[in-house]
């Protein structure tokens, strides 16, 4: 089954808590962090503070999707707030490896991520090795709203190339520009976790999990 993860950038922050009970009880389903520190990318969204209220209000995972520049400190500091998968960029250092053994101390499940001018190749094979769980950006990070990156397409044919010769599973999750117009391809090209921020938000309450199953 494809994991649905609505990204909590697009809702309604001063309902933040209405928000998340909208979807209580969704299976397949985890809700999608964007945190930003304002240097990696041009914005700055929440921190601390609201990843703890928010992991105990609801009972459904975390992905936390981490587009900073210093990711050691963030996996140092987020790790009593139950997050589920721990993603960071590629571009953000240069001991990736070493942050990915150390990510995996505190989170279940960690992630890598990369902008979409970033080449796969930056990704070496004993990464790819050791993480769970691939983000490809099919944006530039730092806004939610923008529009999908057709050289996606290319990148996920890559993407399942590499998983064959290296006999790996991590999980695909694409992230930007995510509607029913791409889902369904994106899931026939070896997809298996949608991030979606303002497609999911944008009519309101009564349509949310209506939105989520048509991504599926
Ligand atoms: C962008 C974020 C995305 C964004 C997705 O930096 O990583 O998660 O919120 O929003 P939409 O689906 O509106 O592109
Ligand atoms: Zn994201």
């Amino acid at each position: 089954m494809v994991i649905i993860s609505p990204s909590l950038l697009s809702c309604d922050f001063l309902n933040i808590e209405k928000e998340i009970k909208c979807f209580e009880g969704v299976k397949d389903f985890w809700f999608h962090l964007d945190i930003m520190d304002g240097h990696f990318v041009p914005n700055l969204t929440f921190g601390h503070p609201i990843v703890s209220l928010l992991s105990n209000k609801t009972s459904q995972r975390l992905d936390a999707h981490f587009m900073v520049t210093n990711p050691k400190f963030y996996i140092d500091t987020f790790k009593d707030y139950n997050i589920f998968n721990f993603t960071f960029h590629v571009e953000a250092g240069e001991n990736i490896l070493e942050l990915i053994k150390e990510a995996k101390k505190f989170y279940p499940s960690v992630g890598l991520s990369l902008k979409p001018s970033t080449p796969l190749s930056a990704i070496s094979d004993e990464m790819f090795k050791a993480i769970d769980l691939l983000l490809v950006m099919s944006v530039e990070p730092g806004f939610s709203g923008q529009s999908f990156h057709e050289t996606t397409w290319e990148r996920l044919s890559s993407v399942l190339e590499i998983q064959k010769r290296l006999n790996t599973n991590f999980m695909v999750q694409v992230d930007g520009g995510v509607s029913d117009k791409n889902a369904k391809k994106l899931i026939e090209l070896g997809a298996n976790n949608l991030v979606s921020g303002s497609y999911i938000f944008k009519h309101g309450p009564s349509k949310y999990l209506e939105m989520v199953e048509s991504l599926r």
